[in-house]
């Protein structure tokens, strides 16, 4: 079986981190999201990797990810020329898939436990697709599915203004080679985009089996500020171990599960883990709360920092308590002139600034 990972879009929710980021690239406890989706795959067995890119910011992701030798695997790269929806992605990737049966896992979505289980059996099984489905608060904003007898479904629809359940598509399917024949035979969407929900609304409507798998652990589909934050505070929570490979000093309170990376340097502060703190950084009379990450050489000195990430080579000094931040690369946030009682930007396009 081979996997699709789908990597275009230019996450404008994410502005101004895309901007110079792409979505997937975009950093959790210090790792990619995509390398998370990477690893969940190879752990399921699939070594033949397609993922498909963007003009905007295909080559920064093959530049990061490489051809996949660090996780054992091998990456093709696949150009979708303009954003024509996740349908539109998989007729792209047609001649990469062959005739296998495939699993597609869009790049910027994660989920507890893997999928390892979800694979197995799939390729003698009877069903033509297998979709992933969550219960959500807010099925609006999803793909929504209805579930018949025997894990069947019965028919899927794309952001319904009346969802029909609260059954969202998480963004991981299983296909057989019917869904091309699916995707032959629909029209693009009010927005515009072939839509692989309808395409497996019309492998029902062919007659073939599509069945539900109900995902009973977190999903974290990293679209917007929060869900970062909320995908960071789920994997330091699940993930974070308690290493120094660094060094802390003897007046520093370290607390819980901390990790510190090679040549990073803690003096004089508290930490209280979860925290994962990259490779090179320093920390200097300061607090770090819980379900922070510290990108790699970042320099944090007499600063209050909770529930945060903050990417690489940043300077923050003297400034007091932030929090639920995300902080982009080379970004530097310092106490202004004490006399002036004047807030001083240097903030790029699609910033948000809280004061
Ligand atoms: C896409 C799919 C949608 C699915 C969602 C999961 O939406 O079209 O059915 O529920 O991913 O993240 P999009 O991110 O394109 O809005």
């Amino acid at each position: 079986m081979k996997a699709l990972i789908l990597c275009g879009g230019t996450g404008t929710r994410l502005r101004p981190l895309t901007h110079t980021v792409a979505k997937q690239l975009l950093p959790v406890a210090n790792k990619p999201i995509l390398f998370f989706v990477i690893e969940q795959i190879c752990a399921a067995g699939i070594t033949d990797i397609g993922i498909i890119i963007s003009p905007e910011t295909g080559a920064k992701i093959r530049g990061v990810v490489g051809e996949g030798r660090r996780w054992g695997c091998h990456i093709t790269y696949i150009w979708q020329e303009k954003p024509l929806g996740l349908a539109h992605a998989v007729k792209t990737a047609q001649s990469f898939l062959g005739r296998d049966a495939f699993l597609m896992f869009l790049g910027d979505n994660l989920v507890q436990g893997g999928i390892k289980h979800l694979v197995t059996g799939f390729e003698t099984s009877k069903a033509e697709a297998v979709v992933q489905l969550k219960e959500v608060h807010n099925p609006q904003q999803f793909g929504v599915a209805v579930l018949g007898a025997k894990d069947r479904i019965t028919g899927l629809v794309e952001k319904p203004s009346k969802p029909p359940s609260n059954l969202a598509l998480v963004g991981i399917y299983l296909f057989k080679h019917g869904i091309f024949e699916a995707i032959d035979r629909i029209e693009p969407s009010w927005r515009g985009e072939w839509e692989i929900t309808d395409a497996i609304q019309k492998l029902i409507d062919l007659g073939y089996a599509v069945t539900a798998h109900r995902l009973e652990g977190w999903w974290l589909d990293t679209g917007k500020k929060d869900d970062i934050l909320e995908a960071n505070r789920v994997i330091l929570d699940e993930y974070t171990r308690r290493v120094n490979r660094g060094f802390i000093d003897t007046d520093c309170s370290v607390a819980g599960r901390v990790e510190i990376g090679p040549d990073s340097k803690v003096v004089n502060s508290i930490i209280r883990g979860p925290v994962c703190v990259g490779e090179g950084v320093t920390v200097r009379d300061s607090f770090i709360g819980p379900f922070t990450a510290i990108g790699d050489n970042s320099v944090l000195e007499s600063v209050e920092v909770e529930h945060s990430v903050i990417m690489e080579n940043c300077r923050l000094y003297n400034v007091g308590r932030i929090q639920d931040s995300l902080i982009g690369d080379n970004t530097r946030v310092q106490q202004g002139d004490l006399r002036r009682q004047a807030i001083c930007l240097l903030v790029g396009a699609d910033s948000q600034v809280m004061v």
